[in-house]
């Protein structure tokens, strides 16, 4: 069997070819330190503007507010760390959701040991934010607020501007951060129209390497470094920078950014096709991933069945899926997300994410769900909880 179908796009994306040459031409050819005087570094600084406009025009920013990192997780906990260093007298008070990456969560824990007051905002069954728990939380000792924008899990978009209405009519210098991680590419962003000070993206999810993101700081907000060096990226992210990595991130923006339309329609014509043949699937399962929610995910958790069982069996077919998100699939506990979704818990073990992009096919998702429905019924756990023989 040599066709493989790839539906674990919100985990990490196939690399475009063309960003996969061209990486391959700057580690080879463009190998100077862009922070060098000579000829070499010149070149290496050259390419590294191109990078940084094409990320900073996706974003509709301009390129002196972007600043590479080594990724979303990075990029998170600089915005969320560097910005309270910077601002101590905006307050000891953090507000975030319980549907966030673990890059945002586990920087809350960790600050809630430095003394910071946190609220984590519960979600509704369709993993979108409480607005009034939200606006009763806000205080004048709120510091900053940090948003998922379209959640890994299940692909709930919340509603970042309406946020940001709260937030300003309650407190307006409190800072807003946004994890646009999983959004970037997929709809449109455009922090600075939004009124966002920090907004952080990541390379790998649109097709590009992995080790690269990106962090949006608005002008004129205050951040400190997490870390210290020779002052690259403005002195806020120092360390010699990734040259082939940013290029290869900034090809991959460009490259998409433009489809960002085009490939929604067809994620969702996917998508849909998936729904519709599941429609006759004789087995009980839940759709966790709402109407509303982007089409590039679908949480879909079968009763009665080990997520993991049926990923390994998938795999047999060469189709690849996650259970729950990536980050946290390895650790043997239930999902954060379905947790806060408080999904029954006959579900809970059963959840699948079936994450597309526009590489994927419509055959690809019917091809899927007639390989479900060949495996679940050998799989699924009989009342006394023995899986059947293969
Ligand atoms: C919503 C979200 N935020 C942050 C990250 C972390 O990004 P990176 O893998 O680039 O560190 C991820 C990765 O899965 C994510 O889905």
């Amino acid at each position: 069997m040599n066709r493989e179908i790839y539906l674990d796009n919100s985990a990490t994306t196939r690399q475009f070819d063309e960003v996969t040459a061209y990486m391959s031409h700057i580690a080879g050819n463009v190998y100077g330190n862009p922070s060098s005087l000579h000829r070499k570094g010149i070149e290496a600084e050259k390419h590294l503007k191109k990078a940084r406009q094409a990320v900073a025009d996706s974003l509709k920013v301009e390129s002196r507010d972007l600043y590479f990192t080594s990724g979303g997780t990075e990029a998170n906990n600089l915005a969320i760390l560097g910005c309270l260093e910077a601002n101590p007298r905006l307050g000891r008070h953090i507000i975030t959701t319980q549907v966030e990456h673990p890059s945002v969560l586990e920087v809350f824990r960790f600050l809630e040991k430095k003394g910071y007051k946190t609220d984590f905002i519960k979600v509704d069954s369709f993993g979108t934010i409480d607005l009034d728990e939200l606006e009763s939380k806000i205080s004048p000792e709120t510091a900053l607020i940090s948003i998922i924008l379209v959640n890994n899990e299940i692909g709930t978009v919340q509603p970042v501007e309406e946020i940001i209405r709260i937030k300003n009519s309650i407190k307006r210098d409190a800072l807003i951060h946004v994890d646009a991680v999983q959004a970037y590419c997929k709809i449109p962003v455009f922090p600075q129209r939004a009124g966002i000070d920090f907004l952080s993206v990541s390379s790998h999810k649109i097709h590009g390497p992995k080790g690269v993101g990106a962090l949006y700081a608005k002008r004129g907000v205050k951040i400190s470094p997490v870390f210290y060096g020779g002052g690259q990226e403005t002195a806020l992210r120092s360390g010699t920078e990734n040259v082939p990595g940013i290029c290869g991130f900034g090809m991959a923006s460009e490259m998409i950014s433009g489809s960002i339309d085009e490939n929604h329609k067809k994620v969702k014509t996917i998508k849909e096709a998936f729904i519709k043949r599941l429609g006759n699937l004789s087995e009980d399962f839940k759709m966790i991933s709402p109407g509303a929610s982007l089409p590039y995910i679908l949480n879909i958790a079968f009763a009665g069945l080990k997520a993991e069982v049926l990923l390994h069996h998938l795999e047999e077919f060469n189709i690849f899926v996650s259970t729950g998100s990536a980050c946290s699939s390895r650790k043997n506990t239930h999902s954060h997300v379905l947790k806060a979704v408080k999904l029954d818990s006959k579900y809970i073990e059963g959840a699948i994410r079936f994450s597309f992009s526009a590489l994927n096919s419509v055959a690809e998702a019917e091809e899927t769900v007639e390989a479900l429905k060949v495996i679940i019924p050998k799989i699924k756990i009989k009342r006394g909880g023995q899986a059947w023989k293969k």
